[in-house]
């Protein structure tokens, strides 16, 4: 019973509680795919080991079990076997081998970051996307496009992308169990570079996973992955964006201003390098707040507000570097720039759409 309850336990871990899109046991990526037949191979290896040790043991329990009629009997005595302890060194042996090859030959798979040649041997273009960790939130540029946004990588499908990744604070790891392993994101002067190539359509949930501060478990993001041509058009879309657009209603236009005069030093609108705080582009498109609270005016108002008022313990995301210095913005004002910010959509193509695909 012990044994199958942590077998049940472990399934439940490793799939990350029966969430598809969360699962290293369905993979939905290149990487996450290679990942996932180690370890089915590495479980195949276990069984057999497994079977064969017990179905030993077994035989030899009641083969030299205590008989009845002679309460006495010892089997007779060995010393030593070559024959035998030669076939227990090489099995072992064999078994490892048949692990490693295909280990490392993924390894190496899994690094390569070189560019993808085309039917012709010729270099297609890559596309490059800067990815920044920090305290407790993700930025992505991308370099050649001149995108930038936080929170919600968008990808398109069956094209790899690349990642040049760094962090500007603590040691950060970027994890997409569904499409790819785990890598490092280390302050700036240690660059850590991966590929993501995502199989199907969809929204992938993202977690830090390595310890960073006292939010490190709320430091979720998400992959959103788009066919080709979709993405080609929220490249466009997200091109389209400056900043300096008029928002429709009279509400969303004092947000703007309240927004210029009190948010901008940190967060940018439209394409820029990594600023302070994440890049609010296309926020009016995200699934969640922050990357884990639901996305309300509520609670956005609520967001802006407990940076000012309370202490520490009291902020949505304890230990965030959203500053305290300019916070006399009333109720009223931070409803005037969650609406600003609400409005915020350049695409039509967004996680609810790539959902629904
Ligand atoms: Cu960042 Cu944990």
């Amino acid at each position: 019973f012990k044994a199958s309850f942590a077998l049940v336990v472990l399934a439940l871990v490793l799939s990350g509680c029966g969430d598809p899109f969360l699962s290293a046991l369905q993979p939905k990526g290149e990487g996450a795919g290679m990942i996932y037949d180690l370890m089915i191979l590495s479980i195949v290896i276990m069984l057999f080991v497994f079977a064969v040790v017990m179905v030993i043991y077994a035989f030899v329990i009641y083969k030299y079990r205590q008989k009845k009629d002679d309460p006495d009997y010892i089997p007779k005595q060995t010393e030593g076997n070559h024959a035998l302890e030669t076939l227990w060194t090489v099995i072992p042996i064999i078994l490892l081998l048949i692990l490693a090859v295909p280990t490392v030959q993924y390894t190496f798979a899994l690094a390569d970051t070189s560019p993808d040649v085309n039917e012709e041997g010729e270099e297609m273009d890559s596309i490059w996307i800067n990815v920044t960790g920090a305290q407790y939130w993700w930025h992505f540029e991308y370099e050649d496009l001149e995108v930038s946004t936080s929170q919600e990588l968008y990808i398109p499908t069956d094209r790899r992308v690349y990642l040049s990744m760094v962090s500007q604070d603590v040691i950060h790891s970027f994890w997409v169990p569904s499409i790819d392993g785990k890598m490092d994101v280390n302050p700036t002067g240690n660059t850590n570079e991966m590929t993501l190539l995502a199989q199907e359509e969809g929204v992938y949930f993202g977690k830090c996973a390595e310890l960073c501060g006292p939010s490190h478990s709320l430091m979720d993001f998400k992959v959103v992955a788009v066919s080709p041509g979709e993405f080609e058009q929220w490249v466009q879309d997200m091109q389209s964006v400056t900043g300096e657009e008029t928002p429709e209603s009279q509400t969303a236009q004092e947000g703007q201003e309240l927004f210029n005069n009190n948010c901008i030093g940190c967060h940018a609108i439209g394409s820029s390098p990594n600023k302070t705080g994440p890049n609010l582009t296309n926020f009016g498109d995200r699934e969640e707040l922050a990357g884990v609270f639901d996305y309300n005016k509520e609670n956005i108002i609520k967001w802006i507000q407990t940076k000012g008022v309370g202490e520490e313990g009291d902020r949505m995301k304890p230990g965030n570097r959203m500053t305290d210095a300019q916070y006399d913005l009333t109720d009223e004002e931070a409803g005037k720039i969650a609406e600003y910010l609400m409005q915020l959509k350049p695409s039509d193509i967004n996680p609810e759409n790539a959902r629904d695909t």
